[in-house]
């Protein structure tokens, strides 16, 4: 896989992929094209059957400073309907695997809504997490009003958004954005661990629960439930469920075939 401003290494070690945002002189700005090839090795990840976690970085100083502001600088309200980016976030909405961040330096605007679209995040303490889009006299555009306010409820949302301070690393997780702050030489190495703990699991079980809980954002609590429990019956049919329970009772542990 071969891309101009991400580096992707499928095989980053087994069954976990890595991604990793490369545009270091614009601190990773997301420009449209950066954006398109995200979304591409993501699909590629997602149909292939040795990857079972994906990782999603940057570099030490940024994460992603946002959607790249002088592509849009001079684009007409027109323009940007025709250009149509969000159909690429739509479809990164939709990766049925888990991606997990890992974040140092800044997460801002479009970076920290990418942030958002991600299963877990594990930061560094010099992340940085924030909604500037109010000083460039726009607004988040990717979700950042929807998901931040899910997650870190109104005041801390209206906050963010409304006057575009950043965000520690410390304030993000006490606000449940982020799983886990560590030293900065520890963010990757620890996103990696996690990685292994979910890619030791059935991937169709990890798969099913994942869009479980992705459902909770978006449905009320019996349709959730209802979903929830038709997930739970489905993994009945996996050969993952017969070996899971197998090796329990059998005092061992299971080798999963995602089957
Ligand atoms: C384009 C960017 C950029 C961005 C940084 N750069 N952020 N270019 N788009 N979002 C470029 C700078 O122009 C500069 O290039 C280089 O990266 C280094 O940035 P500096 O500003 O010199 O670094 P520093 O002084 O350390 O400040 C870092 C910063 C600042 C605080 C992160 O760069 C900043 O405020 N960036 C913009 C953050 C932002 O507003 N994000 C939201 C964007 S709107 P040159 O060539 O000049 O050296 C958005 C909407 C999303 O995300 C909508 C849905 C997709």
């Amino acid at each position: 896989m071969n891309f101009q401003y991400i580096l992707v290494e499928p095989r980053y070690e087994q069954h976990i992929a890595l991604i990793r945002l490369n545009r270091p002189k614009e601190l990773n700005a997301l420009c449209l094209e950066l954006m398109a090839e995200v979304r591409d090795a993501l699909k590629t990840l997602d149909a292939d059957e040795e990857v079972r976690a994906i990782i999603l970085t940057g570099n030490e100083r940024a994460f992603a400073a946002g959607a790249d502001i002088k592509q849009m600088a001079g684009k007409t309200a027109i323009d940007m309907l025709l250009i149509d980016q969000f159909t690429t976030w739509d479809t990164i909405k939709k990766i049925k695997k888990p991606i997990i961040a890992a974040v140092s330096g800044f997460a801002l605007g479009g970076g920290n809504e990418l942030v958002m679209h991600c299963d877990m995040v594990v930061a560094s303490e010099t992340a940085m997490f924030g909604q500037p889009e109010i000083k460039i006299g726009v607004m988040p555009g990717a979700g950042g009003t929807q998901r931040l306010t899910r997650v870190v409820g109104k005041v801390n949302a209206m906050e963010m958004v409304l006057t575009g301070k950043f965000i520690t690393a410390e304030r993000a997780y006490e606000l449940g954005l982020v799983n886990k702050v560590v030293p900065v030489e520890l963010y990757l190495e620890e996103a990696v661990k996690l990685a292994r703990d979910v890619a030791q699991q059935s991937p169709l079980a990890i798969r099913l629960a994942k869009e479980a809980v992705l459902k909770a954002y978006d449905s009320p609590l019996s349709e959730g439930l209802e979903f929830e429990r038709k997930n739970f019956y489905l993994l009945f049919a996996t050969e993952d469920q017969k070996e899971g329970m197998a090796a329990f009772v059998e005092k061992r542990a299971p080798i999963f075939q995602g089957k």
